[in-house]
This record gives structure tokens, sequence and C-alpha cells, in this order.
């Protein structure tokens, strides 16, 4: 047996989101956000038609929430605002909004857990998508605003915030391919979005750093290993563009302010540079994150494209293929690759790529669909797998933080099961079962091992 310790004061506690936890969608002033109205629109497109109306129901049952993760000894947790609840017509601040907030965060300081406030996980409000949502440059502007005002109101008790969770994502699934709002396959579009968000990431934190507290500022990004099938100088440049689009495109902006020259090279190929104004370099220059949120889930394997280019519907996989290595490991209940390594891989990278700039795991996870199958006589669902995968992570993580990787801390995807876009509650990830029906929580066999290793800093395996 090995005892695994991490440093003191290391973050350990896990991550969820306003939209996958709170419910409670047309109360007390929230309008609706892309997820409320696309439910709405096409029920049938979620899994099982469950849609984010009710979910764990976080906006009722909060407090009750928190004194569960104080019972899985949690020093740390990470939401996000649900935007289109705070200021439900981008204006005016709503004050039943400010009070749920100003109670979640109080109740969890009260419970010795730091909260880590998000301000955009892939739900912007339904007034502004019809406006064109990341696509229009005012957003810059409304999202600063919205920030700002988050800033003000939480700011004093708030030390860590994030501006985005995986500004990608939207990007990805709303335009290129049709799994997010507004579903379109457009790869100029895709472009303006992605470069929008982060000026408007960098606008925000800006206006953090004019208020002058003594918080930090940091942007979650979901980050893939790019590895080429070949030592072949034409799958390296495969899995080299691969990184340009899914890591690098977030990546290089927030650390050092400013866009990898091969990527601009290849958007300027194919005229899909977005537009810019002059004030833009300047602004990402100046307004880079403190720190960094990665989320790891697994990685891209990829080879050289073999067909020809077509020009009249480009997207990033115009450039390279994936291919399926035979030796990979799948989870065998999701169908997603498991590749701990991965891990580690990112931690080096960001110390030798990165000016080894602060990092937290903001993310890591395993969903399990038909999760009840584990379920013992006593109604515990008995996740050995998941606190496998944990250790196996765990145990890289560790490695690199000896190998001197500047990592503070480890969040799980997630504390209570939770609903998951498309996918609803098909993939199952929470430490707590949730029963969609009655509400019950009950405690998987892993929440009880996280809470251990929560509490002795470490584990032993
Ligand atoms: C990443 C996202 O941040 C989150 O919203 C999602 O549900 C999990 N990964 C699981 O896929």
């Amino acid at each position: 047996m090995t005892q695994y310790s991490f440093p003191d004061n290391f973050l350990w506690g896990a991550a969820t989101s306003a939209t996958q936890t709170e419910g409670s969608i047309a109360h007390d002033g929230k309008s609706d956000n892309i997820w409320d109205f696309w439910f709405k629109q096409c029920p049938n497109k979620f899994h099982d038609g469950v849609g984010p109306t009710v979910t764990s129901d976080f906006y009722q049952q909060y407090h009750n929430d928190i004194q569960l993760m104080r019972k899985l000894n949690f020093n740390s947790f990470r939401t996000s605002l649900s935007w289109s609840r705070l200021m439900p017509d981008g204006e005016n601040i709503n004050p039943q909004a400010v009070d749920f907030y100003n109670d979640v965060i109080d109740d969890l300081l009260l419970a010795g857990i730091e909260p880590i406030i998000n301000l955009f996980h892939f739900d912007m409000p339904m007034h502004l998508q019809n406006k064109g949502g990341w696509e229009n440059p005012s957003i810059i502007e409304a999202f600063s605003h919205y920030a700002q005002t988050a800033f003000e109101l939480f700011g004093d008790r708030v030390k860590r915030f994030t501006t985005f969770n995986e500004p990608i994502v939207p990007v990805e699934m709303g335009y290129l391919n049709t799994y997010h709002y507004p579903a379109v396959v457009d790869m100029k579009r895709a472009v303006t979005v992605a470069y929008h968000s982060m000026l408007a990431s960098a606008k925000a934190i800006e206006a953090f750093k004019e208020l002058n507290t003594d918080g930090e500022i940091g942007i979650i990004l979901n980050l893939t290993p790019s590895y080429p099938r070949s030592e072949r100088k034409e799958d390296q440049q495969a899995a080299h563009i691969a990184d340009l689009f899914y890591n690098r495109s977030f990546l290089d902006p927030s650390v050092y302010g400013y866009y990898p020259k091969d990527l601009i090279d290849l958007l300027d190929q194919y005229q899909l540079l977005p537009e810019r104004v002059d004030g833009d370099e300047a602004l990402l220059k100046a307004n880079t994150v403190d720190f960094l949120g990665v989320n790891y889930y697994q990685p891209r394997r990829v080879k050289h494209r073999d067909e020809p280019i077509d020009e009249t519907i480009l997207t990033p996989e115009s450039f390279f293929s994936y291919y399926q290595d035979p030796q990979r490991r799948m989870n065998p209940y999701r169908g997603w690759e498991i590749y701990e390594r991965g891990l580690y891989d990112i931690a080096m990278r960001i110390k030798a790529e990165y000016n080894n700039i602060p990092w937290y795991v903001s993310e890591n996870g395993m969903g399990v669909s038909a999760e009840e199958r584990f379920m013992n006589d006593e109604g515990m669902i008995e996740d050995d797998y998941r606190i496998e995968f944990y250790q196996e992570h765990l145990k890289w993580l560790h490695l690199a933080i000896d190998e001197g990787a500047n990592c503070f801390g480890f969040h799980t995807w997630t504390f209570i099961d939770n609903w998951s876009w498309l996918n609803a509650y098909k993939n199952r990830y929470g430490f707590y079962r949730l029963d969609l029906t009655t509400q019950e929580r009950s405690l998987k066999k892993s929440g009880l091992w996280y809470s251990d290793v929560a509490k002795r800093n470490g584990f032993s395996y």
C-alpha cells in the first residue's frame, strides 16, 4: 500500500452548474435561458423527456444539500450563477436571485466550504440569444456588466470566480454539431462565437481587476490531450491541429493573452477569421487569468485525414480524423475512454508551456448509465468502478504534483446525480444518488470513500 498525501490546503470538493441543479426555472422572476426555451419547444430531444425544470431542486434544497456536502468533508464547491435568474432582462438585478445566491454562499461558508463561483455554464439568457447571443459583439459588454454585478454583489465573500466553464462547448455543440441550441453547423459563426466569448472573458477579468479585491479570477477549460496515431509527420500535424482548435483556442489567449499563430494562419487560409476591432488585442493581452480550472474526462486520438477537404462544410474535423486505438480502455457503462495518464500529461504541459500557472482539477468523473443495477440490498449504489476511476486519476495527479505541477485542488463531477443537457439523467455521476420521483438523496459507496480522502487529504492504495 502506498500513501498518497496532497499539499496543505488542497481543495477537495465537487462541481456543478446552475441549470443542471437549480430547477425552479419559472420561479421568483427568472427568465428563460436557451435550455428552458428549447425544452418547451422540443421536449422529445431530451432523454426520457426530462428537462431542466426540476433537476435536484437546488433552488429549494440548497440548505440540505450543503449539509450533505459537509458530511463528505468538502472544503470547496463550484457552481455557477444563472444569468437569466440574476438579471432576467439583462439590465435590472432580480432581488430574489440575490437573496438566493447570498444564502447559498453564506451557508457554504458557514459549513467551511469555499464557494467557487462560475459565471457562464452553457446557459445563455433567451432574450440575448434572440439578439444573436455570442455572435453579436454587444454580448461582450452585456457579459461584463453581468460579471461586474456579480463581483460587486458577492465578491466580499467569494474569493475565486471563473468567467466560463468549457467555452468551447457552446461553440462546438451549438455551432458545429447540433447538440445545443441554436443547433447549426457553420464554422464561420462558430469562430465568431469563440472569439466573442474570449473577449467577454477578458472584459470580465478587466472589470474584476478594476475592483481591486483580494480575490482571484480564472477560467475553466476542458483540456483534451490530442494523441497522434503514429510518429508520422501527417499524424503529428493532425494532432497539432486538433490541439489548436480544441485546447489552445482558449488556453493561449486566457494564459498568454494572444492566439497561437498557427491557428490564425489556418483560419485565415480558409477565410474564417472573425471580425476584429481596434482594442481587441490589447484587451486580451492585459487581462489574462490568475488560475485555470481543468476539466478532464478523456483524450482525443487523432490521425491524418485522408479524405479531401470539403470547403462548403468546414468543421475542425475537416483537418484531422479520429481513430479508435485498439488498446484503449473504455468506460463500459458510458462509452468514453478512460486514460488516467492524460491528467498527468496536462499537468506537465501546463508546467512546461504555460508558466506553471496555478490550476486545479475542476471536473473529473465517470458517468454510468442504468446505475441502479449496482444497488445493494440496503439501497446503496456500490460504485467501486468510480472509486477506482478516481484513485487512478489521483495517483497520476499526485505524481505530477511531486514533479512540480502547481495544482491546488481536485473537484469531482459531481456531488449529486445531475441533469446533463440532452442526456438528462441517462448517465449518473454523483456521490449521492438522486431519486427523481421522491427527490430522495442516497449516499453511494464512492461518497463514503471520498469523505475519507477529503478528511485525510489523501488516500492509501
Ligand atoms: C462537462 C460540463 O461542464 C458539464 O456540464 C457536464 O455535465 C459534464 N462535463 C459531464 O459530461
